[in-house]
C-alpha cells in the first residue's frame, strides 16, 4: 500500500532520500506536466529532456521568441501527448515541431483558431509527408471548438494520422445538411474550403473506422438523421460516444443510435432537452456493454425505464442531474434485483432532483460498490437519509450534500432527536469523542412511527437490524474513506456536529459555505482533524473571525485553495497569519471581507509564492480579481 498522491508530494519534502524514493518509476505512470509559457517552464522543459514518455499541457503559448524557444525545447522531449489550451501558435512553429514528436499518441488542438484561420495548415505536400512520418501512430485528435475548421484543412491534418482511436469535434460548426456557403445541400460540394460537412467527416470514419471507437460531437447541431448516418457507417464499432447538448436529437434518433452501435460503454445525451423514458428503454434494452451513461438535464425523463436501466449489470456511472421528475422508486426496483443481474453503481449524480424521495431506500440497495454521491439540491433529504447513507454506503469517497436545508446535527451526528438528549452547544465537547455511535443501534432508529417519504419500510428487515447493530455506528464518521465533503448550505448544521464528525484523515476537499451558525470552534476542529485538507469554503459563515484562522492557520499547511468571502470578522490579521503558515495557497478568496486593506494585500501577494488568484476588496472600492 502506497501513500496517496498528495501525502507523497509531502513526503517527498522531508529529505533528500525521501525525495529520491518518491520518483520511483512506479509512481511516474501517466505524468503530465501543465504549465503556462514563461521563463520559468523552459528551466523545467529542458530538465525532462531525459525523461522519457510525459505529458505536456502548455498554456498561452503565442508567436514570441520565448515560446519559440519552449517548443524547440519541446522537441527533445519524448513526448506521449501535448496539448496547447488558450493558445495562439502560428503555423510554423507547430510545423518545426511536429515532425520531431515521433512518441505521440495524443494532441489537443482544442480552440486554437490562429493555426486554421488561415486555410493553408499543412497545404505543402511536404510538410505533409514530414508530419505523417513522424505522428502516424497518434491514436487520440482533439479539434474541439475550432470556428475556422473546413474539409480540406481537417482531410489534411487527418491525412497524416491514419489510425485514430478518438476524436474529438465538439462545438466545431459542421454542416450536417445544408451548406450555407454554397447554398446547396450537403455531398453537392466535394471538399469545402469554408467549413467542415458531414459527408466529409463520414469519409474520414469509413478509413478508419478500424481503428476509431470513441467520438466527441457535443454542442453541435447534429440532426436525427445525420447521427443515423455516422451511426450506419460501415464497420465502425463505437465505444464511446459524446453528445452532450445536442438539442435537435429524438428518442428515434437514440433507439437507431443503440441498434446500430450496440458495443456502446459510454454515451453522453446530457442536455438532448427533447429526449423521453423512451430514449432511456432504447438505452437499457440494447447497450449490454454500459458502463457511464449521462442524461443529465434531459428533463423530460420520468421513472419510466430507469428500473431496466439500473439492471444493466456494466453499469458504474449514472448521472441523473437535473432530470427533475425522477423520483427515485423505479431504481430502488431494478438495484434491488439480485447482484447478478443489476449495476453495481460506483458513481451517481441525483443533484437537483428536487422529487427525489427514496433517497433513504436507494442508499439501503446501492451497496458498498458506490464511490461517489451527488445529492445537492434534493430537498428531501432528511436526517434519516444521512443515517443510511453512513451506515450502507461506507465505501464513498465523495459525498456532496449541499442545499439539503432539512438535514441538521442529529442526521450527521447519527442519533434520533429525543427530548432527553438536548443537542449541546457547549464549546468544550471537542474532545470527548464519538461516545453516540455505540448506543445508537438501541435508540429506535429504524422504528420511526411514519416516513412520509419512504416507499418500502418493509426493505428493512429484522436481518438488516442485526447486521446495522455490529457497525461501528451510523455518525458520519462511519465514513472514514471521505476524499471530499460538501456540505454547503445545509443551513441548520451548527458546531454540534461539525466539531464532531468532519474528521476524516484523508478529506482534501470540505465545502462548508453558508452556514450561518457555525463558529470558530468549527474551523478549528476541522484545521485539527483533517490534516489532508488542500480546499477549504467558509464562505458566508458570519461567525468566522480571525481568531479562528489564527488557530486553524499551524494546521493547515497544505492548503491550496481557501475561500472566506463574506466572513465580515476575516481582517488583514488574518491575511497575515496565512501568509505565514498556508505558504502553497493558489487562490484566495476574500471578496466582500470589509475590513480588508491594500497594503494587506500586496504584502500577502509578495508573501505567497504560488498565488494565482486572489479574489478581494480593497475597503471603500468594489470588488476585484488580480
Ligand atoms: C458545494 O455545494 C454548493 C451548494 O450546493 C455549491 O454551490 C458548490 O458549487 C459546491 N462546491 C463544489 C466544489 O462542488
Ligand atoms: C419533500 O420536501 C418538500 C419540501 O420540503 C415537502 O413539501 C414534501 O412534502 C416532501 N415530500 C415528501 C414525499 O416527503
Amino acid at each position: 500500500i502506497f501513500l496517496q498522491t498528495s501525502d507523497r508530494k509531502e513526503a517527498s519534502l522531508v529529505c533528500r532520500s525521501w525525495y529520491i524514493a518518491s520518483q520511483d518509476l512506479c509512481f511516474q505512470k501517466n505524468v503530465i506536466f501543465c504549465f503556462p509559457a514563461s521563463a520559468s517552464s523552459l528551466e523545467l522543459v529542458r530538465s525532462l529532456g531525459r525523461r522519457s514518455r510525459c505529458s505536456l499541457i502548455i498554456r498561452q503559448l503565442d508567436g514570441f521568441s520565448l515560446s519559440r524557444s519552449l517548443l524547440l525545447e519541446v522537441r527533445r522531449v519524448g513526448l506521449d501527448s501535448l496539448a496547447l489550451p488558450g493558445s495562439s501558435v502560428t503555423e510554423a512553429s507547430l510545423l518545426a515541431l511536429l515532425p520531431r514528436l515521433t512518441s505521440l499518441r495524443r494532441l489537443d488542438l482544442r480552440g486554437l483558431d490562429s493555426l486554421f484561420m488561415s486555410g493553408a495548415f499543412l497545404s505543402r505536400k511536404e510538410h505533409r509527408q514530414q508530419v505523417k512520418s513522424a505522428i502516424s501512430g497518434l491514436e487520440e485528435l482533439d479539434l474541439s471548438d475550432l470556428r475556422y475548421l473546413s474539409d480540406l484543412t481537417f482531410n489534411r491534418l487527418t491525412g497524416c494520422t491514419p489510425r485514430l482511436r478518438r476524436l474529438a469535434l465538439a462545438g466545431c460548426h459542421i454542416a450536417f445538411e445544408f451548406d450555407p456557403y454554397s447554398g446547396c445541400p450537403v455531398g453537392t460540394v466535394k471538399v469545402s474550403s469554408a467549413l467542415l460537412s458531414l459527408r466529409n467527416l463520414r469519409k474520414l470514419l469509413t478509413e478508419q473506422s478500424a481503428t476509431l471507437v470513441a467520438l466527441d460531437l457535443s454542442r453541435t447541431s447534429i440532426t436525427p438523421e445525420s447521427l443515423r448516418t455516422i451511426a450506419q457507417v460501415q464497420g465502425l464499432a463505437l465505444e464511446d460516444l459524446f453528445l452532450q447538448s445536442c438539442k435537435e436529437l429524438t428518442d428515434y434518433s437514440v433507439e437507431v443510435l443503440v441498434k446500430h452501435q450496440p458495443g456502446l460503454q459510454k454515451l453522453d445525451i446530457s442536455g438532448c432537452t427533447e429526449l423521453t423514458s423512451r430514449a432511456v428503454v432504447a438505452v437499457a434494452r440494447g447497450l449490454s456493454s454500459l458502463t457511464d451513461l449521462s442524461l443529465s438535464r434531459d428533463w423530460k425523463i420520468t421513472e419510466t425505464g430507469l428500473a431496466d436501466l439500473v439492471s444493466v449489470p456494466s453499469l458504474r456511472s449514472l448521472d441523473l442531474s437535473e432530470c427533475l421528475h425522477v423520483g427515485g422508486a423505479e431504481m430502488v426496483k431494478g438495484l434491488s434485483r439480485c447482484l447478478a443481474e443489476r449495476a453495481q453503481l460506483e458513481k451517481l449524480n441525483l443533484r437537483s432532483c428536487t422529487y427525489m424521495r427514496a433517497v433513504f431506500s436507494l442508499t439501503q440497495v446501492l451497496g458498498g460498490s458506490l464511490r461517489e454521491l451527488d445529492l445537492t439540491s434534493c430537498v428531501n433529504v432528511t436526517d434519516l437519509s444521512v443515517r443510511a447513507i453512513a451506515t450502507y454506503l461506507q465505501g464513498l469517497v465523495v459525498l456532496r450534500l449541499g442545499w439539503c436545508k432539512e438535514v441538521t446535527d442529529w442526521g450527521l451526528l447519527g442519533m434520533v432527536e429525543t427530548s432527553t438528549f438536548i443537542c449541546p452547544h457547549s464549546p468544550r465537547q471537542e474532545d470527548r469523542g464519538p461516545r453516540f455511535t455505540r448506543t445508537f443501534g438501541n435508540m429506535g432508529f429504524f422504528k420511526p412511527p411514519r416516513l412520509p417519504f419512504e416507499e418500502r419500510p418493509k426493505l428493512v428487515t429484522p436481518d438488516d437490524l442485526k447486521q446495522f447493530k455490529l457497525q461501528a455506528g451510523a455518525s458520519l464518521l462511519a465514513l472514514r474513506r471521505l476524499r471530499e465533503l460538501n456540505l454547503s448550505a445545509c443551513c441548520k448544521l451548527t458546531d454540534s456536529s461539525i466539531t464532531q464528525v468532519v474528521r476524516f484523515a484523508d478529506l482534501q476537499c470540505l465545502f462548508l459555505s453558508s452556514l450561518p451558525d457555525i463558529t470558530d470552534a468549527s474551523l478549528l476542529a476541522v484545521a485539527r482533524h483533517c490534516r489532508a485538507l488542500t480546499s477549504l469554503e467558509l464562505s458566508r459563515c458570519a461567525h468566522i473571525s480571525d481568531r479562528g484562522v489564527a488557530q486553524a492557520a499551524p494546521f493547515l499547511h497544505r492548503l491550496q485553495h481557501l475561500s472566506l468571502s463574506a466572513c465580515n470578522h476575516i481582517t488583514d490579521q488574518s491575511l497575515l497569519l496565512l501568509a505565514q503558515h498556508c505558504q502553497r495557497l493558489k487562490t484566495l478568496d476574500v471578496s466582500k471581507c470589509n475590513k480588508i486593506s491594500g497594503t494587506t494585500v500586496d504584502h500577502l501577494q509578495s508573501q505567497l509564492p504560488f498565488l494565482e488568484n486572489l479574489h478581494c476588496k480593497i475597503s471603500g472600492g468594489t470588488d476585484f480579481s488580480l
